[in-house]
């Protein structure tokens, strides 16, 4: 097909360079699924499955780039941003680089920190969130280096970058980021292991783990279904993790809080002790992210002083324990890689609580999928 553009105004031709965005046109449909979100929700695995097909050149190029920055800063908002604490933690632990997080909106309060010797990674759904956008803008002006990970192909934060990684996981339609956040930390995943050259190591796992999240669909569906139902009057809930847990935790919470209005708090599960506990009465649902990796311990601990105060614990975990009134079984998979595993059980308890509460999940109120104003 041949496509002409031709300014109005002048009443020239103009040329433009056609760019072809493999996107399929039914991943815009809702299919026979009720919500997008749900649909989104369970095509996950695919949306591994295609994040994890990247250049392997540019991976290697993007990772060297961030060993050798002096200072590498990781930016984004929302959802993004609990994806972005994930590839922090990755980033230190597999690749030994410290880096810093820092909320989009808050971005231009550091500004003064910022020169051309740092490295700006920018982690956005849309591509198009304004508080990014003014974020990178600041970062140019300063002579920054920029790199991002995005969806929306050709969006103005993958035209503003130096170097763009896409999750190439198709339009993400539901207001709430849930195949988008698993696809950012999939690329978190792969950019953190390309650091110690160990690419093809880490694209086999998550190739395995995608089978696996896959298999555990059915019982995932049914276990989050029957927690929603017994759980959706609750006013507050609250979710706890360590480590690159917290993270996970903070993106539950989130998605809670978006789609059901149940007030809903992630923190990391040590911090309890220094003021939230108070808020703990008899019945209040306590999101234990607790796989069996090295926080495994001292986060059931933590879940047990808030049962001692009546808290019903619901507990994301491979290992069982009778501290959990509720357990979500999920994957063994190696520790790294665990919360792989724990995003999918959150997301569906988000959903199905939500739906419990007659909200429907894919128009929350007062919420835009692409926040393009300050
Ligand atoms: C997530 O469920 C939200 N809808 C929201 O927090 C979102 O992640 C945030 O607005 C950032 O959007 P972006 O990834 O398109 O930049």
């Amino acid at each position: 097909m041949a496509i002409e553009i031709i300014d109005l105004k002048t009443g020239k031709r103009k040329e433009k360079e056609i760019k072809t965005i493999e996107w399929d046109s039914r991943s815009a449909t809702k299919d026979s699924y009720e919500h997008f979100m749900i649909k989104e929700i369970l095509e996950q695995p695919i949306a591994i499955r295609k994040s994890l097909s990247q250049d392997k050149e540019k991976l290697m190029k993007m990772a060297i780039g961030i060993l050798r920055s002096r200072q590498v800063i990781i930016t984004a908002c929302g959802s993004s941003r609990y994806a972005a604490l994930i590839g922090r933690y990755l980033f230190s632990k597999i690749g030994g680089k410290f880096c810093d997080v820092i909320i989009s909106s808050e971005f231009g309060y550091f500004k003064d920190s910022i020169d051309k010797n740092t490295l700006v990674i920018a982690v956005s759904q849309s591509g198009e969130t304004a508080d990014v956008l003014e974020g990178l803008k600041e970062a140019k002006k300063n002579g920054a280096e920029i790199y991002s990970i995005v969806n929306v192909v050709d969006s103005t934060i993958a035209r503003m970058s130096d170097e763009v990684l896409y999750l190439n996981c198709g339009p993400e339609i539901g207001v709430a980021a849930t195949k988008s956040f698993l696809s950012q930390i999939i690329i978190f995943y792969i950019l953190a292991f390309a650091m110690n050259n160990k690419t093809d190591y880490a694209k086999k796992q998550l190739t395995n783990i995608a089978e696996l999240i896959e298999n555990a669909l059915p019982y995932t569906i049914e276990i989050t279904k029957k927690i929603a139902k017994e759980t959706k009057d609750q006013n507050d809930f609250f979710y706890i993790g360590r480590g690159i847990n917290f993270a996970v935790a903070s993106e539950g919470a989130l998605k809670l809080k978006e789609l059901s209005y149940i007030h809903a708090e992630g923190m990391p599960a040590g911090e309890l002790k220094h003021g939230t506990i108070a808020l703990i009465e008899d019945k209040t649902p306590v999101v234990a992210i607790n796989p069996d990796d090295h926080t495994y311990a001292e986060t059931l601990s933590n879940a047990e002083e808030t049962k001692a105060r009546g808290a019903v614990i619901i507990g994301i975990s491979d290992n069982e324990s009778e501290v959990y009134d509720y357990h979500i079984k999920i994957e063994k998979v190696s520790k790294i890689f665990y919360p792989i595993a724990c995003v999918i059980p959150e997301q569906l308890l988000a959903y199905f609580l939500a739906v419990e509460r007659g909200k429907n999940p894919d128009k929350p109120r007062n919420l835009a999928k692409s926040v393009t104003v300050k």
